[in-house]
């Protein structure tokens, strides 16, 4: 008996978005904020997990905040910037009886607003929602593979390796992985790398490190050792720093 293998195409279309002018935009700036907060920039601002540890991330203005799970260190200030959101259902439904717009969805689906594709996927990660004196059920904890321009970013939200990552890398083709190295919480550097390869990403940044001293790692020899064995390139970027990623 032979198997037959199938290879899964790319099944979604990244997205080329035009300006008002009819010009394609060239490129997403990706910016880490700084923790797990990345602003995506291209004809859309899209914000995951809008908490910096000093400072606010108001003056983004994002036409979109992606919130990858309740925990208080990723939800930051999304309910008081009030910006159409995008959320396991549960933290939506959460979001909307705070006033603010948002659009439930859950693991395996994917959602188009405005030329900008949001796919949720896994993270092995608890998800409940934290508000001082209390908590709420917050579904489960989530990632993101988010599309625009051209340009496919996965945001790895809070996660431990888990194999499926692959899938990640066979279905949505992400040009840019942005992966937690932070360990204790979530995958320290051992499993980021192996999550890297998993994954097939071409650049990769790293995350949710360093805030404070729970999560402290030095992300050189991790990527000294990433680029010394793949063609994977790592990119460590300090909180506020961007990078420009072109089409591919
Ligand atoms: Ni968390
Ligand atoms: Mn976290």
């Amino acid at each position: 008996m032979s198997l037959l293998v199938v290879r899964v195409p790319p099944f979604f279309p990244v997205p080329h978005n035009v300006d008002a002018y009819g010009i394609l935009s060239a490129c997403m700036y990706i910016t880490w904020l700084g923790h797990s907060c990345v602003l995506l920039s291209g004809s859309k601002k899209v914000l995951i997990d809008p908490f910096i540890e000093t400072g606010s991330v108001a003056g983004t203005k994002p036409d979109f905040v992606a919130i990858t799970h309740g925990h208080a260190d990723h939800m930051g200030e999304v309910v008081t910037i009030k910006r159409p959101t995008v959320a396991i259902t549960e933290i939506a439904k959460y979001l909307k009886a705070r006033g603010v717009p948002s659009e439930g969805m859950n693991i395996g689906g994917t959602l188009v607003l405005r030329g900008v594709t949001f796919t949720m996927t896994p993270a092995m990660h608890s998800g409940r929602i934290e508000e001082t004196g209390q908590g709420y059920g917050g579904g489960t904890a989530a990632g993101f593979v988010i599309a625009m321009d051209g340009v496919s970013v996965y945001h790895a939200g809070d996660t431990g390796l888990f194999s499926d990552m692959k899938l990640i890398g066979e279905l949505y083709h992400p040009d840019v992985a942005l992966l937690p190295i932070g360990g204790r919480f979530t995958m320290g550097p051992a499993e980021a790398m192996m999550a890297a390869n998993f994954i097939g990403a071409k650049l990769v940044i790293p995350i949710h490190y360093n805030t404070w001293d729970k999560i402290e790692q030095d992300p050189e020899p991790w990527k000294e050792a990433i680029e010394r064995t793949t063609d994977i390139r790592v990119k460590i970027l300090k909180p506020g720093e961007m990078v420009e990623v072109k089409p591919s």
